[in-house]
């Protein structure tokens, strides 16, 4: 795990823009796995921005709140089409996501899965929860686990109210890529930026392997780069 400490959140997200940038000259049809939150909002705005063209690309998502359509303002897919894939002419067709709404969520999984099989990603861009979560995999999530539904922990809930007008609007339950999945990328870079951070940053980079934190599993990736601004890296500095 290489881990890069910024000055600060715009410094973070611009070394992300760049490796993006690199891989995708090399490979334009590129795979690329993307996370939602406010964490990469400013490396969507930077790709968006770039001269590169990412038309090409097929995307792959983490995650999906249960219960919210497509359209659904509050959903993960509204907000990539509207942060980044409308700005970086990505097609439907191009998009693969965990459909939320629907009946048979078993069902889905099993697609989702599937797909995730036959087209392994270049890179995923992951961001963390507070308490050590990497998509929607929550603490003690098994480390071999596949796309799954997942009740989210009071921790969660709270930490994502703050994107909902009230707190009892936040969906109780999602559907997550597994961490088995996300160990399946080729490369993956992890952003954090913010003192609240700081915890499950130091314990994924330096505590136990433990399900405790699940990303602390990404220790025994071959390519994970962890790029964080300097307050999500006060712990790691202090030690
Ligand atoms: C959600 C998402 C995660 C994301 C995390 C952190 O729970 N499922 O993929 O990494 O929030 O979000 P933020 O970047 O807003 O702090």
């Amino acid at each position: 795990m290489k881990i890069i400490i910024t000055e600060n959140y715009d410094k973070m997200s611009k070394i992300a823009n760049k490796i993006i940038e690199q891989i995708i000259s090399k490979k334009p049809k590129s795979t690329i796995g993307f996370a939602t939150g406010t964490t990469p909002l400013r490396l969507y705005d930077l790709m968006a921005k770039s001269s590169v063209d990412y038309s090409k690309i097929t995307t792959f998502n983490l995650d999906e709140y249960i219960g919210l359509s497509k359209e659904n303002e509050q959903s993960y897919f509204y907000f990539m089409k509207s942060n980044l894939f409308d700005k970086i002419g990505i097609k439907t067709e191009q998009i693969n996501f965990a459909n939320g709404d629907i009946k048979d969520y078993k069902k889905e999984c099993e697609r989702y899965s599937n797909l995730l099989n036959n087209h392994q990603r270049d890179v995923q861009i992951l961001g963390i929860g507070s308490n050590g979560h990497i998509a929607f995999n929550e603490p003690k999530t098994p480390f071999n686990s596949i796309t799954h539904i997942v009740k989210l922990t009071k921790n969660t809930i709270k930490d994502n109210s703050r994107l909902f007008d009230n707190k009892n609007d936040v969906p109780k339950y999602a559907i997550t890529m597994g961490l088995k999945e996300i160990m399946q990328s080729k490369k993956i870079i992890l952003l954090a930026n913010g003192e609240n951070k700081a915890k499950a940053v130091f314990d994924m980079s330096y505590g136990p392997i433990s399900i405790k934190v699940p990303a602390s599993i990404l220790q025994l990736h071959p390519d994970c780069t962890v790029i964080i601004d300097k307050n999500a890296g006060s712990l790691i500095k202090k030690a």
